[in-house]
């Protein structure tokens, strides 16, 4: 259990946080999902509701930059007779209140309040068997006597399109179209705009409950009464709404029930924000559909049945791989929030969030990072995405940037030097988990320069060697790879401007991406791709062996006017994390200058909560602007992190690569910095915290879509527990801190259940020394396919020395 000082506490049995208090100084935000319909909500209450894309389908608002912030969100209000309001989720009312708890958990979230001895629980969750978020609200009453209510579930509504609807809303909201259908006891909204991206997916949105509303009001200006907002809506102090349709205006959902409760009852009504598509082609039919997708939520019992459903999917989800270790906080990293947040940024990209503001779409490197961490969990999901990023590649090989796949928008291709190199590793994930090649067959067409048709259809494999070939048409004067427009780093571009500079990260993912093709095209007895691609990173390891090396660290890169980028010659930015750490993953560097190295790293760039990105800082107007102290420009990245762990970890010094994973845990820094610095949620990476040159030291920027969750989450199961899959099957080669005498891995691999125990008798950080599955001793540290096909579940034990 956690601090007490703190205002939230993890219950890792039940996988939930619960906060004690609700201005936190951000939302700490929970994703709710089906796969079809998403929402975020808040600890507080806040949040918004988006169907399939956030950027063209959004169902509910929410205001990016505003103060107060995280509103609007999904509110209920109970009015007692004595006109006192309140909230379960305390916002937006923030009446004061007898008892008050939230919580986040797989998919869910709760709000549990008591006022004047009435107790209101709200449970937030998205059906599977319909696009439906289900605000589930219990009330009992905790005293003798009869008690009367009267409850109003309020949600504001939106325009769809978001940029549209900033930008022009104050027209296209004549285009709204609200009312209450009283045969459905349910508002249906309809937003008619000829706008719509996809008008065929134009959905009919729908708020309903299971009991027959008392009133209800379509109108948010309305709801609010002149110069008030959600936090007191007049209609709602009045006690009753004022059944106001509305075409063309500012739309909202609001239904109002009253509510008679004997002393000590209990009573349960379920509202269903949701939608239906077609409401442009076909209304009719939508309407049909809505009236049977209501009728089945509102059969006794179907709640729960959605409710447990949303559980399996968890459960599954999550049994992949569980482990019992001796540190309690990365244990429920590794167990519950590092996978939730994978799926989250596998959803989402880095497109959503309490702050991203969601029109930033896929972005293609960023996606194919993401998928690494469903590769081991969902292989088929990885492999859809994988085959949507190589339909979005050129036939040069190169790939573009960005893409909208819901959005109906182009793609954005200014060409990065490593966009495509991601996919390899994806594939090579997929590959290394189910071991089924035929992935490389599926037929996929490049994207015509016009961004738009689909060309010439030709295997993934084909797809992947294309990539390899654009990387080595742009080498510079070094032989290394040109930075293009920027590699990894987006902001290495200024320099590489004149069309000169060269990346040695982008060298080091050339040589990995080679090496995992190799491995694979030897298992497709292809020994002429085998051939090709060895001599390609011999020709590329030579070339980093002439111009890597500074003296104690490798550099970066060269600029365009051949200057070396991290070096110790520069006055700024001297030595540069990722080259270190990508060079032992690569393992393309000489052992004692990798060792080197990642000393230096320790030295130079260990805040004691994250490794920094470069050092030192540059003034802001040499770094493409960013100030001192962020992202890129001296600040911790958290991604980077991943990297620097996998690293020390191959390097076997466990120890280290378990001091790095540790200090970065979110409830770790809140720990150390307090929940005021830190800002983020304790149970989400944040894409990067501020570094010891800025005033705000630690606080967390842009929490939970980051690629640090899925590199993470790689380089916790499968560097440092050390169970990884590999093209030639299940490598085990943990990295532990020397005091841990053993730990338990279950992990589900290739349809066998494996109960994995490491024993660590010797206390040291690296080495197998032995290994044995059902009592018989195996030889080396791998299991393959032939040695659990007959078997659903094998015990193996690994003794470390
Ligand atoms: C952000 C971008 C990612 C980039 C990284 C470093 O996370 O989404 O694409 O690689 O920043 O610049």
């Amino acid at each position: 259990m956690t601090n007490k000082a703190l205002p939230y506490a993890f219950d890792d049995q039940s996988r939930k946080i619960t906060f004690s208090r609700h201005d936190f100084p951000q939302p700490w935000i929970n994703y709710l999902s089906n796969g079809s319909l998403h929402a975020f909500v808040s600890q507080a209450g806040g949040g918004m509701c988006w169907y399939r894309t956030p950027m063209n389908g959004r169902i509910t608002r929410y205001r990016f930059y505003n103060q107060p912030i995280d509103s609007p969100g999904f509110y209920i209000y109970i009015r007692m007779t004595d006109g006192t309001v309140w909230s379960p989720t305390f916002r937006p009312c923030e009446t004061a209140l007898d008892q008050w708890e939230a919580a986040h958990s797989t998919g869910y979230s709760t709000f549990t309040a008591e006022k004047n001895g009435l107790r209101a629980t709200l449970k937030l969750f998205m059906a599977s068997d319909s696009d439906t978020l289900i605000w589930d609200l219990t009330l009992t009453n905790l005293q003798g006597e009869p008690v009367e209510c009267d409850v109003f579930a309020y949600t504001e509504l939106s325009q769809l399109a978001f940029t549209n609807e900033v930008n022009l809303g104050y027209y296209l909201k004549w285009n709204v179209n609200c009312q209450y259908n009283a045969d459905m006891n349910a508002v249906l909204y309809l937003y008619t705009s000829w706008m719509q991206v996809d008008v065929k997916r134009a959905p009919v949105v729908y708020f309903s409950a299971t009991e027959k509303a008392d009133s209800f009001c379509c109108n948010r200006d309305a709801f609010c009464g002149n110069y008030r907002d959600e936090r007191n809506p007049v209609q709602v102090e009045n006690g009753r709404l004022s059944n106001t349709n509305l075409f063309g205006g500012e739309p909202c959902a609001a239904l109002h029930h009253h509510v008679a409760l004997d002393g000590n009852a209990e009573k349960q009504i379920s509202f269903f924000l949701g939608v239906t598509p077609g409401a442009l082609t076909d209304y009719e039919a939508a309407l049909k559909q809505t009236l049977e997708t209501l009728c089945a939520l509102k059969v006794p019992g179907a709640v729960a049945t959605q409710f447990q459903k949303n559980r399996t999917w968890w459960d599954e989800q999550l049994g992949v791989y569980q482990c019992e270790i001796p540190d309690e906080s990365a244990m429920r990293q590794i167990n519950t929030w590092n996978p939730m947040q994978s799926v989250v940024t596998a959803r989402f990209s880095r497109s959503i969030s309490s702050s991203a503001s969601g029109i930033r779409g896929v972005g293609f490197r960023d996606s194919a990072q993401d998928m690494l961490a469903q590769a081991y969990r969902k292989p088929e999901w990885a492999k859809e995405m994988l085959y949507y990023l190589a339909s979005q590649q050129l036939e040069d090989g190169h790939a573009v940037h960005t893409c909208w796949p819901e959005d109906g928008r182009p793609p954005q291709d200014i060409t990065r030097s490593d966009d495509h190199i991601w996919m390899v590793y994806l594939a090579y994930a997929i590959i290394a988990e189910n071991g089924d090649l035929s992935v490389l067959d599926g037929e996929i067409p490049f994207l015509d320069q016009d961004y738009k048709t689909p060309v010439h259809p030709a295997s993934l494999w084909e797809h992947l060697l294309r990539g390899v070939q654009f990387t080595e048409n742009n080498l510079g004067e070094h032989g290394l790879p040109l930075i293009l427009f920027s590699d990894w780093n987006d902001h290495m571009g200024p320099f590489g401007r004149k069309g000169k500079g060269e990346t040695i990260f982008v060298s080091q993912q050339h040589i990995l991406a080679l090496k995992q093709l190799a491995e694979i095209a030897e298992l497709r007895g292809d020994q002429e791709n085998v051939e090709y691609c060895q001599k390609l990173m011999e020709k590329q390891i030579n070339a980093l062996k002439q111009y890597s090396w500074d003296g104690d660290w490798y550099l970066r890169g060269w600029d365009d006017d051949a200057k070396p980028i991290g070096s110790h010659v520069n006055d700024y930015a001297q030595i540069w994390v990722n080259t270190q750490s990508w060079m032992v993953m690569a393992g393309c560097g000489e052992v004692e200058k990798d060792y080197r190295a990642m000393d230096s790293v320790k030295e130079r760039m260990d805040t004691g909560m994250g490794l920094l990105i470069n050092v030192p800082s540059l003034p802001a107007d040499k770094a493409n602007n960013l100030p001192a102290g962020y992202s890129e420009n001296g600040g911790i990245f958290c991604q980077a992190n991943c990297w620097a762990i996998i690293a020390e970890g191959l390097l076997g010094r466990g120890d280290r690569a378990w001091q790095y994973y540790k200090q970065l845990i979110p409830h770790e820094v809140i720990q150390r910095i307090g929940i005021d610095a830190y800002k983020g949620e304790a149970y989400a990476y944040s894409s990067t915290m501020l570094g010891p040159d800025n005033e705000q030291f630690g606080q967390a920027c842009v929490s939970q879509v980051t690629g640090t969750a899925a590199w993470m989450d790689v380089a916790a199961t499968q560097y440092l527990l050390g169970i990884r899959p590999t093209a030639k099957g299940l490598v085990i080669d943990p990295s532990i801190p020397s005091d841990w005498k053993g730990y338990t891995v279950t992990r589900k691999y290739r349809g066998c259940t494996l109960h994995i125990r490491v024993e660590n008798p010797d206390g040291v950080q690296h080495g197998v020394k032995k290994m044995m599955m059902d009592q018989r001793e195996i030889p080396g540290n791998l299991i393959t396919s032939d040695m659990i096909s007959a078997k659903e579940s094998a015990e193996i034990q690994v003794i470390l020395g």
